[in-house]
């Protein structure tokens, strides 16, 4: 794993982008084959996507031959909800690039089958020979995308129900009324995260010292399926410096 400690959350957002955009520029310039990007909602990430727009205004990047699978939802939301994982990624980022809109793929909260819905994506994500570059944030609990402690380090896409502590956390999105988090959500399971050629977890703030703890020093273990990163071949985990201060 690469530990890549740095300032504060801007200087996280600027890494990561700019590591994005020189993994899409090395990728196999002499094929038409896209890059195919996971990403993640929730408040660290945002200034990665700042920086991603700012890089693409300035030239630096394309996003025309990039698929991306975002690697959550809530479970009946309606469509239009702001805090909908889809109209968050349109309003932070996919509204300020020029990725075109069939090649941005999402779990349906509101599908009539959601097994059936988490295997689709499952077979989505294979139809484009993988995902090459995973990025994801932390819960507070150290879970990878709505992977709560208990997953199973081997788990796929799938529903699942979500804890009082994440909903909490959630509810600042939410007026800061738990009641108005949803109760479930579908999310690729920590299996999928490590199936992707290269795994980058975020983690700015204090609040997320234990998670950054446990992903970097702790055992091993599904109560805090962040520490899955060691068992990844090409994880980074790039942290501000109060996530640090519990190492
Ligand atoms: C949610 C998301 C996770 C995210 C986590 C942390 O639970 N499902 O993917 O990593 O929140 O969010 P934040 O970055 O807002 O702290």
């Amino acid at each position: 794993m690469r530990f890549i400690p740095l300032k504060d959350n801007d200087s996280v957002g600027q890494w990561a982008a700019r590591y994005i955009v020189q993994r899409i520029k090395q990728f196999n310039p002499s094929t038409d084959k896209p890059f195919v990007l996971g990403l993640p909602t929730g408040g660290t990430p945002i200034s990665t996507y700042q920086e991603l727009i700012r890089l693409h205004h300035k030239g630096e990047v394309s996003f025309s031959n990039i698929i991306t699978f975002n690697m959550d939802e809530y479970v009946g939301l309606p469509t239009n909800h702001p805090e909908c994982y889809r109209v968050f990624m349109q309003r932070h980022f996919f509204d300020h690039v020029n990725i075109p809109e069939q090649n941005i793929n999402f779990l349906n909260g509101n599908a009539e089958d959601l097994e059936a819905e988490c295997q689709r994506y499952e077979e989505a994500i294979k139809g484009y020979g993988g995902i090459e570059l995973f990025m994801g944030g932390v819960g507070h609990d150290g879970h990878i995308a709505f992977n709560e402690p208990g997953s199973s380090l081997a788990s796929r896409t799938r529903p699942k129900m979500l804890t009082t502590e994440t909903r909490q956390a959630n509810a600042r999105f939410f007026d800061n009324d738990v009641n108005l988090v949803p109760k479930q959500a579908l999310t690729v399971g920590v299996g999928t995260l490590l199936d992707a050629r290269e795994l980058m977890i975020l983690a700015t703030g204090a609040d997320k010292c234990r998670a950054v703890r446990a992903s970097v020093e702790g055992a091993i273990n599904h109560m805090w399926t962040i520490s899955a990163l060691q068992l990844h071949p090409k994880s980074i985990m790039i942290c501000d410096a109060p996530a640090t201060l519990d190492l």
